[in-house]
């Protein structure tokens, strides 16, 4: 039997993702609903190496379930990488007596909570809080769903003032090393074309599809490209200005915009069942799991397997994009 957690650790690492702040308040609310101390770690691994601990109550998490950012901040910390920093971490913790911690962020931050727990025996729970959704054991991360409304909500923009000129624009969406975001917004917004880091960029099927596409006097057309995509809007609108030169095309990166605001009902949600399930484990002695949601049912992966696996790109959609983009 493992034994009976007393105090734990919380914190926000890697880019940040809203909801964040509501799986936090999730966290801190069940700690203490089960008598246990609950503790802020800030920036993430960083405050755990620089001892930047403080205790939450349940008032140092109201008002927060609605606002974007993460009140514990957030960072990639260098340090943490080293076995000499997660030595100093685990001292820092022990002080304390910080027994368990519950890690929201992606899955380089679910690697570091992995490597940490196997040195130092120290029970740690992922909770998946990143803009990207490219965790494999979950249909959704937070944050994911406010992102991609931001997007959502910014083409459209963009699609007014392209029909207004008949303009061709290649929106960038985040998402260094996922497409997710690009494949949601792009096929909600009626998207022509949705480049993804995943599936390999055909520049010549784009630009015949373009010009037959110029022949019958299509005059909106929309190319969403993920800021990992091989090309990039900026390559792309080159190749498609230099063979179709009467065409217009404007590039619009929307940026770091799609990671804040308030979260949806859907992160919010999402972020407070989570947080709710993360301490459920660490009192139960479900350990060194990271916290998922897979048909609406919570859903609970190993650490170690959650960092070997991505989402896999569903064929069904990429068939989608091409089929309803006449
Ligand atoms: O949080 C994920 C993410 O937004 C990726 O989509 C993006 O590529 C990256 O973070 C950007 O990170 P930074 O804000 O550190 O430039």
């Amino acid at each position: 039997m493992s034994k009976k957690i007393k105090r734990i650790g919380v914190l926000t690492s890697g880019g940040d993702a809203p909801g964040m702040n509501a799986a936090i308040r999730a966290v801190v609310r069940t700690g203490i609903y089960h008598g246990l101390e609950v503790f802020g770690i800030m920036r993430g691994y960083t405050g755990m190496v620089e001892d930047d601990i403080i205790p939450l109550e349940n008032r140092s998490v109201a008002n927060i379930i609605q606002r974007g950012g993460t009140i514990l901040k957030t960072a990639r910390c260098m340090e943490f990488m080293e076995y000499e920093g997660r030595k100093k971490a685990f001292d820092n913790l022990s002080k304390r007596g910080i027994d368990g911690l519950v890690i929201i962020g992606g899955d380089g931050s679910f690697r570091g909570a992995q490597i940490f727990s196997s040195e130092f025996n120290i029970p740690c729970i992922g909770l998946p809080g990143t803009i990207d959704k490219d965790i494999a054991g979950t249909d959704f991360t937070i944050g994911f769903d406010t992102a991609v409304n931001t997007a959502v909500e910014a083409i459209d923009k963009v699609r007014d003032t392209a029909d207004a000129h008949d303009r061709l624009f290649i929106i960038e969406v985040m998402g260094r090393d996922a497409g997710y975001i690009a494949l949601h917004s792009g096929i909600a917004t009626g998207a022509e074309n949705i480049l993804i880091p995943e599936k390999k960029t055909n520049l010549n099927d784009i630009l015949q599809s373009l010009e037959e596409k110029e022949k019958r006097k299509k005059l909106v057309n929309l190319i969403i490209v993920a800021e990992g995509d091989e090309f990039g809007a900026n390559e792309i609108a080159g190749h498609i200005s230099q063979r179709l030169p009467k065409l217009e095309v404007r590039v619009c990166i929307l940026g770091h915009i799609q990671r804040g605001g308030s979260p949806t009902c859907m992160d919010r949600l999402l972020a407070s069942r989570m947080g709710y399930h993360a301490v459920e484990s660490l009192v139960e002695g479900r350990h060194n799991v990271f916290v998922g949601i897979v048909n609406n049912k919570m859903n609970y992966t190993a650490l170690n397997e959650a960092v070997k696996k991505k989402q896999r790109i569903n064929e069904d959609w990429m068939n989608i994009v091409k089929i309803l983009a006449t």
